[in-house]
């Protein structure tokens, strides 16, 4: 996990741009955000799983990176004060704070285009129609049937049952983690079985992944979350669900561990390569984190 990050951080590092002059207030504030504190989680599985599938490690490396600044966008964007209003994440504040809410948009917007810049480029696969794909898996993640679909659920906090809260996580959380083992599989042009084994695998993994990161918020007992929807109504609507408002930390957490033994049923059919998600999932998911 520790070399994988790494490598994608050198990469990152070399990918992102500096300016000279007065935008370098934009490129410095893409870099804060990417070249900070975060897990690497989706670009971990996506070399993860291309080693398991063999692809070459350029292409893998490149894409993985495209997908960090994905991420790293929707982080920007999901801490602005019009979102979740947050000062601080992994232990710094947030871009808005360190900089303002304006760079901030602009950061995020910056590293979206910069995403599709790098997983479109030649550098990143010789076959167009191939880097085509990508490019259009990563979009279809990132918008309105994605991620960003998935956080105007979750911001209208519309949530009140079980169903409603996991289909929005799959599209904020599950949908780029989702395209962090489908890539690969595009890359290594995987047959069908592996494909279906690999998605499956990862919206479970998603799932947990989520959950998880509710039980911590939970535990830290952040504020609840007023939704958008009951801005300025009156009554006010009730703040937004999750996991564990709806099933509590108990049952929230052998939600987990059954998603855990579902995540490790996937792998099977890849028999002993299956080995390094195997325990990368065990290590991710660690409960004591
Ligand atoms: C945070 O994602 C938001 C969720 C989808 C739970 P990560 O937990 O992967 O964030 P970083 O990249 O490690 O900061
Ligand atoms: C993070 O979601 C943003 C995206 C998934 C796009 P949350 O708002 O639930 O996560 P944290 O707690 O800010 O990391
Ligand atoms: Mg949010
Ligand atoms: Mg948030």
């Amino acid at each position: 996990m520790v070399e994988a990050s790494d490598l994608v951080t050198v990469a990152l590092d070399q990918l992102l741009p500096r300016t000279d002059g007065p935008e370098s207030r934009l490129t410095e504030a893409m870099r804060y955000a990417v070249l900070g504190p975060g897990r690497r989680i989706r670009p971990y599985f996506t070399l993860e799983t291309a080693r398991m599938l063999d692809v070459e490690e350029r292409a893998v490396l490149r894409t993985a990176c495209a997908l960090e600044c994905i991420h790293a966008h929707s982080l920007i964007h999901d801490d602005l004060p019009a979102l979740d209003d947050d000062d601080i994440r992994g232990g710094r504040p947030t871009v808005h704070r360190a900089y303002d809410e304006a760079t901030a948009v602009l950061a995020g917007d910056a590293l979206q285009s910069i995403a599709f810049e790098i997983m479109a480029h030649p550098d990143t696969h010789p076959d167009a129609q191939l880097r085509c794909e990508l490019v259009r898996k990563l979009a279809l993640a990132a918008g309105a049937k994605g991620l960003a679909g998935g956080q105007m659920l979750d911001l209208l906090g519309l949530g009140a049952d079980l169903r409603t809260v996991a289909r929005m996580q799959r599209m904020k959380t599950g949908a780029l983690i989702a395209f962090s083992v489908e890539a690969p599989l595009v890359l290594a042009r995987a047959p069908e079985p592996e494909r279906h084994a690999l998605l499956g695998f990862a919206q479970d993994f998603g799932l947990a992944y989520q959950i998880l990161d509710d039980l911590t918020d939970h535990e830290h007992d952040l504020k609840p979350r007023e939704p958008l929807a009951s801005k300025g109504s009156s009554p006010p609507l009730p703040p937004k669900a999750n996991f564990v408002t709806l099933l509590g930390r108990e049952a929230a957490g052998k939600r987990v561990d059954m998603l855990i033994s579902q995540c490790h049923a996937h792998l099977d059919v890849f028999g002993s390569a299956g080995a390094y998600l195997r325990a990368s999932v065990d290590f991710v998911l660690d409960r004591s984190t």
